[in-house]
């Protein structure tokens, strides 16, 4: 059974990437899809594929994000979904980030969470149910040199996850997931001009690979639909585990196994050998 059917959602930024594999995979589970992206043409190329509706909408624009969410539940007849997936990448030296790049940053991945949340919530409230996802990054929960406006705004995006949980259970409920790499273009340019990186992050993933966009848009899924029904306010981590290294300890396994053995940084007076 489809896990589904007939609920109407609404994905930002659905023209490409995430997005897009955002959108097939809600519609393959029977749900009628409402495209928003900031490029029209993008956004129709998949509309038409999932049996949606295409949108155009700059998701930084508070007053543009309120006439395509109304436009999109017009069309649909309501919204149960809403993943607030649009979002732009950033990295520079922190005092080479000038102001206005800052605002943009901020202002499409933490400010077009708030302003689409803001437009679908009463909706949804008025229906008494609706799940909402926000696509947060692990540079939210752990951040490297460099990115300051970007993790800034994702930690932003998983904290205001938590607040409108508080806020809007038991009706609404409001999940964000975090993934780590994924094989877009928000990364190819970074692949294109230093190849060596794809390999380092395989080498540092306990799974093995880079994520696929589908390995993502299965987590919204399961967010998206009654099969997360008592989880809200969460953060869901999609990263094959390479945040998970250790600080000090890390790499110290293979160091003492080139030594022959394992047990060698346990003291003399401990060991019962
Ligand atoms: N690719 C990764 O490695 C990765 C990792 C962690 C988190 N994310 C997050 O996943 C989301 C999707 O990333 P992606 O890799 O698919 O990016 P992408 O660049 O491949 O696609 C982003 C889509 O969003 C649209 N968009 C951008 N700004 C917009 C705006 N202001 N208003 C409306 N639409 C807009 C673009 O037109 C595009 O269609 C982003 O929020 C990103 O921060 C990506």
């Amino acid at each position: 059974m489809a896990l589904l059917p007939q609920a109407r959602a609404i994905v930002t930024g659905g023209g490409a990437g995430l997005g897009a594999a955002i959108c097939d995979r809600l519609a393959s589970e029977g749900a009628r899809v409402a495209v928003l992206d900031r490029r029209l043409e993008p956004a129709q190329q998949v509309a038409a594929r999932v049996g949606g509706i295409g949108i155009k909408a700059d998701v930084a624009d508070a007053e543009a994000c309120r006439e395509a969410v109304d436009s999109a539940v017009a069309g649909l007849g309501g919204i149960d979904i809403l993943v607030n997936n649009a979002g732009v990448g950033w990295m520079n030296p922190f005092l080479e980030t000038p102001p206005a790049k800052w605002d943009r940053v901020v202002s499409v991945n933490l400010g077009g969470t708030f302003n689409c949340m803001r437009a679908a919530l009463p909706a949804m409230r008025g229906a008494g149910a609706g799940s909402i996802v926000n696509i947060a990054s692990i540079s939210g929960v752990r951040p490297s040199a460099g990115e300051s406006p970007y993790a800034a705004s994702k930690a932003g995006v998983i904290a205001l996850t938590a607040s409108a949980a508080l806020e809007f259970g038991p009706d609404v409920r409001v999940n964000s997931v975090s993934p780590g790499p994924v094989d877009t273009a928000l990364l190819h340019n970074l692949f294109e001009s230093h190849p060596e990186e794809r390999e380092r992050y395989v080498e540092r993933t306990p799974l093995g690979r880079i994520a696929e966009p589908d390995d993502i848009a299965d987590a919204v899924l399961f967010l998206a639909s009654p099969l997360s029904r008592f989880i809200t306010g969460q953060n869901l981590v999609v990263d094959g585990g390479i945040t998970l290294h250790g600080s000090s300890v890390d790499g110290m396994l293979e160091v003492l196994g080139q030594n022959g053995s394992s047990t060698s940084m346990v003291p003399k007076y401990a060991r019962d050998d």
